[in-house]
């Protein structure tokens, strides 16, 4: 998975503190909070400018029935998202609206806005943990995701117990990852 090796003190001070949490505070989250959050999400570059993405989030305070049906596609290894207090699910659209053709980024994209709007969430004092660990088809289904279009993530979203990202977290080494000319060529 990597070695334990922090992030240079000079990266953004938001990637710094970005990590995903799995305790959430009880704290609500405002409707003003979570747009701010996914205007950020709105400003990713796409392909064309499609924007190929959409939000369907669920606050259980204002939303408990949204907060259950999104909550009622998460496997049960991702049961613990069920206390945070806004769940919501990333949908893209598969095809470019100019021509109808497959648009071969649209995961691409849609997972870029999501990590903007990770990176906002900590900016603006929150957390959010994507995840993989949904049932797409039930989702599509529930959530009524029109034909054309998929459940690409699920997410939790919230204040999060603990501010401070984990000491141990692991990533690759840069030079396992960043290459030069060619795949495996060290940068140079
Ligand atoms: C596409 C995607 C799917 C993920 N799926 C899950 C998941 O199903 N359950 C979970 O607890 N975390 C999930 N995560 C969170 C990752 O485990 C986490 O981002 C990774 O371990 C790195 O940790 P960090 O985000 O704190 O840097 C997912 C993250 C992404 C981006």
């Amino acid at each position: 998975m990597g070695v334990i090796n922090p992030p240079p003190a000079t990266l953004l001070p938001a990637i710094h503190r970005r990590y995903s949490t799995r305790v959430f505070s009880p704290r609500n989250v405002s409707k003003e909070q979570i747009e701010h959050i996914f205007h950020a999400a709105r400003w990713a570059a796409s392909s064309s400018n499609e924007q190929p993405w959409h939000f369907i989030v669920a606050a259980r305070d204002r939303d408990p029935e949204g907060h259950t049906r999104i909550g009622s596609t998460l496997v049960p290894g991702n049961a613990w998202a069920l206390t945070a207090p806004v769940l919501g699910i990333s949908v893209a659209r598969t095809t470019f609206l100019r021509n109808g053709r497959h648009n071969p980024y649209y995961k691409h994209d849609t997972g870029a806005a999501m990590a903007l709007a990770a990176l906002q969430a900590v900016e603006d004092g929150l957390n959010l943990r994507q995840m993989g660990g949904f049932d797409a088809a039930k989702a599509a289904e529930v959530l009524e995701i029109p034909e054309g279009n998929e459940a690409v993530a699920a997410f939790a979203l919230g204040y999060p117990e603990t501010v401070e990202a984990p000491a141990e977290r692991q990533r690759k080494l840069i030079e396992d990852v960043l290459f030069g000319g060619k795949f495996g060529q060290p940068l140079v």
